[in-house]
């Protein structure tokens, strides 16, 4: 007759101990407690691994949501100053700006990216006046200020690789005039670092440095910085997949990525982020390059549409995706949700 074992649940003994470590190895023992699962974590995240990007528009006391980013909106310079403030108290190490051009200051051509007096360059400058300290990144692409909204010059329907850099040169060396510490160009126009780095060093610029967009897809997941950025509109149907690169290819972004450190990048980015880890572990373990990962609009608008609706708890899904980045071997991140993971890491 078996024993009556009533509520005692059974348990396993290991009389010989046959197969495999366990019992004697419990995976389970690094896990029991928090202070536990703390010291043995692989990755951490920290205010220190995020560039908070941020939007910039013309006027005064101006913050204009962006319907399709809650939580984002575009400040007017002395307001984002107030936010870059900010990130810095909470450890930020650098901002990315992008500015929200008037549309009656977009051209064809995009000819208001070189004026010094532009909206970025203001903004450039207002943050390194107020927080020196602080890191400015800003992209170099035309997008902002075409009326086209492609990030390149364009002709008969083409956009024109090698015209596009000659612009950008100047948009760069323009930027790094005003104070912009990091020149990220995110146009993907081939042979743009290289020509770059080789405008910013002849004017005597040879400490600003470059992170690059290497391994930018062509990706729907841009919507909602479009809509930000304003170019959405002007964009309508057309996209960018001449330029941007195809969301099949990896062995590609090996190659851009080659290219553009043998051209000078200081840093390179893989973009978007989340449906792109792939890519950024391949490069991270492949050039050991310092990597930057762009957790871009679309990936922050998804997880705040569905923590709105109840469906996920957006914390806690941000600050695992945050991590996820980490794992995957990314040493930065650009991330919307820079501070209010900050202020959750801080809160853990
Ligand atoms: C502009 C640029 C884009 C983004 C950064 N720089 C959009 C695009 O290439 O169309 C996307 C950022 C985001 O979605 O958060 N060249």
């Amino acid at each position: 007759m078996p024993k009556d074992r009533g509520n005692e649940l059974p348990r396993y003994t290991a009389p010989g101990r046959p197969l495999g470590a366990y019992p004697r190895l419990r995976a389970r023992r690094n896990r029991r407690a928090g202070w536990m699962r703390a010291l043995v974590a692989e990755n951490r995240l920290g205010p220190q691994d995020f560039i908070w990007p941020l939007f910039v528009v013309d006027g005064e006391g101006v913050s204009q949501p962006v319907p399709s980013m809650p939580g984002v909106c575009r400040w007017s310079v002395e307001l984002l100053v107030e936010r870059v403030r900010e990130a810095r108290d909470a450890g930020i190490p650098a901002v990315a700006l992008f500015p929200y051009v008037d549309p009656a200051l977009k051209t064809h051509d995009g000819e208001h990216a070189l004026d010094p007096g532009n909206i970025v360059c203001r903004a450039i400058r207002a943050v390194k006046a107020a927080l020196p300290e602080m890191g400015v990144v800003c992209d170099v692409a035309l997008d902002p200020f075409t009326t086209h909204g492609q990030d390149g010059i364009v002709r008969d329907g083409r956009i024109l690789n090698d015209e596009t850099i000659h612009v950008l040169c100047e948009q760069a060396r323009v930027q790094v005039e005003a104070g912009c510490d990091v020149i990220a160009p995110s146009d993907m126009m081939d042979g743009r670092v290289g020509a770059i780095r080789d405008t910013l060093d002849a004017a005597g610029h040879e400490d600003a440095s470059i992170l690059a967009y290497s391994a930018k897809y062509a990706s729907a997941f841009y919507g909602p910085f479009r809509d930000a950025v304003g170019s959405a509109g002007a964009l309508g149907a057309a996209d960018k997949k001449t330029y941007q690169m195809d969301p099949a290819n990896t062995e590609e972004a090996l190659r851009e990525i080659a290219a553009d450190l043998a051209e000078g990048a200081d840093m390179v980015m893989v973009k978007p982020g989340l449906p792109y880890l792939d890519v950024i572990r391949r490069v991270k373990e492949r050039f050991g390059a310092p990597t930057v990962a762009y957790n871009v609009s679309g990936e922050y608008s998804m997880l705040k549409a569905a923590g709105e609706r109840g469906w996920l708890d957006y914390d806690l899904v941000l600050l695992e995706s945050l991590m996820a980045f980490k794992r995957a071997g990314a040493d930065a991140i650009l991330t919307y949700a820079a501070m209010e993971a900050c202020a959750l890491l801080a809160e853990a």
